[in-house]
């Protein structure tokens, strides 16, 4: 096995054409030597959300551009570098695609190997690039289209202890924020707006937090703020900014709530099999919400766990991640062929069973 691993990695499964290349030396350095993102934010923008077929075109224009961005900027070429990783699901079809075909001309043409890797193990693995972390630790995975509370065994081995039924909290984020007329993407701009609200004016739901178990639900919270704005609409004439600061701010702390009280039951159950030395971290793009980041570093703090919150960059969607995972696999002796294909669904843990519900609205279901 090669002393230096030197990975590109690419990522277009939503809407983010990004590209990176990460190196391992000697088992213990990593360096990102690049990671180049170009977002698609203002080609949406007018639509409210993502649009799968806008997305998918943007990506098949970028990804040439990106990549060779990253390359230079590293200072590796196709020929210097050991493979290429490329995300191949879960995600929208078209983007997924377009990275996949993308990687496998660029594999072709260099005689590099290719490794397909899954977006969420990408998220969940990202721990390891920042800090090294040692398997088995609980991730909280919390992104636009998933929310699931896995125990990560080793790069390919995840056991999902808990999951949202429903919404997944970005998703959650960014309805309600379309109610409240804040712009999109709903998080940023909800936490932005929360700074100067009252987080106890709303008294938003929490749904399952009394039932055993860590699986959650976010739709009902959802509702319950379309019913408030209605309220005030109606009582007012309108909506007021301080309204929606306040409306950001309760949102938010139920969501934070939510999270923070499953994760004490995750960790409960994670802590069974890792009584010693236990880690717990998170990923994913709701991840760089300070709030949910505080509250989960000060239970981990009580519960004597060592708390890991990658870098806000290396939350939200990026190939840095992927070119990770890639150099994850590649160590494992892992390469995809010519038949890799794209996958729109992937479960991290193919052996949990399906949530009511769960999945079939996400993004990234
Ligand atoms: O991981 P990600 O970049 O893409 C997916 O794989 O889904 O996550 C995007 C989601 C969006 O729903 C966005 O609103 C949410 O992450 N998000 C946030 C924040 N930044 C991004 N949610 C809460 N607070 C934030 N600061
Ligand atoms: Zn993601």
């Amino acid at each position: 096995m090669a002393k230096t691993i030197t990975i590109l990695g690419i990522e277009s499964s939503c809407d983010d054409t990004a590209a990176a290349v990460v190196q391992l030396i000697d088992e213990t350095k990593v360096n990102v030597l690049s990671s180049k993102i170009f977002g698609q934010e203002e080609l949406h923008k007018k639509f409210g959300g993502v649009v799968p077929e806008i997305a998918a075109r943007a990506h098949t224009e970028k990804l040439d551009y990106v990549i060779e961005d990253a390359l230079e900027d590293a200072k590796f070429n196709l020929n210097t570098i050991d493979a290429i990783a490329v995300t191949a699901g879960p995600g929208l079809i078209g983007g997924v695609m377009s990275g996949v075909m993308y990687a496998k001309g660029l594999s072709v043409g260099s005689k590099k190997p290719l490794i397909g890797i899954n977006h969420l193990a990408g998220h969940a693995l990202t721990p390891r690039l920042t800090n090294q972390i040692e398997f088995p630790y609980l991730m909280l995975l919390i992104s636009g289209g998933h929310c699931q509370f896995l125990i990560v065994h080793g790069p390919t081995q995840f056991k999902r202890i808990g999951a949202s039924i429903d919404d997944a909290p970005g998703e959650a984020f960014d309805k309600v924020a379309r109610l409240i007329s804040l712009p999109q993407p709903g998080g940023p701009s909800i936490e932005v707006s929360a700074k100067s609200g009252n987080s106890v004016r709303f008294d938003f739901p929490r749904p399952l937090i009394g039932r055993d178990g860590c699986n959650m639900s976010f739709s009902g919270l959802k509702t319950s703020v379309l019913r408030a704005r209605d309220a005030l609409i109606q009582e007012q004439g309108g909506l007021y900014s301080i309204d929606q600061s306040d409306i950001s701010a309760s949102f938010q702390e139920a969501i934070s709530e939510i999270l923070t009280k499953k994760t004490m039951v995750a960790l409960e159950m994670y802590l069974a099999i890792k009584p010693n030395s236990p880690t717990i971290s998170v990923a994913g793009g709701v991840a760089s919400n300070s709030l949910i980041r505080d509250n989960l570093k000060k239970l981990a703090a009580k519960c004597g766990v060592t708390f890991i919150a990658p870098p806000i960059n290396l939350c939200t969607d990026n190939a840095a991640m992927i070119a990770w995972a890639g150099i994850e696999h590649y160590r494992l002796g892992i390469r995809d062929d010519m038949s890799l294909g794209a996958r729109p669904r992937w479960p991290l843990d193919e052996s949990a069973p399906a949530l009511i519900g769960y999945g079939k609205k996400g993004r990234k279901a």
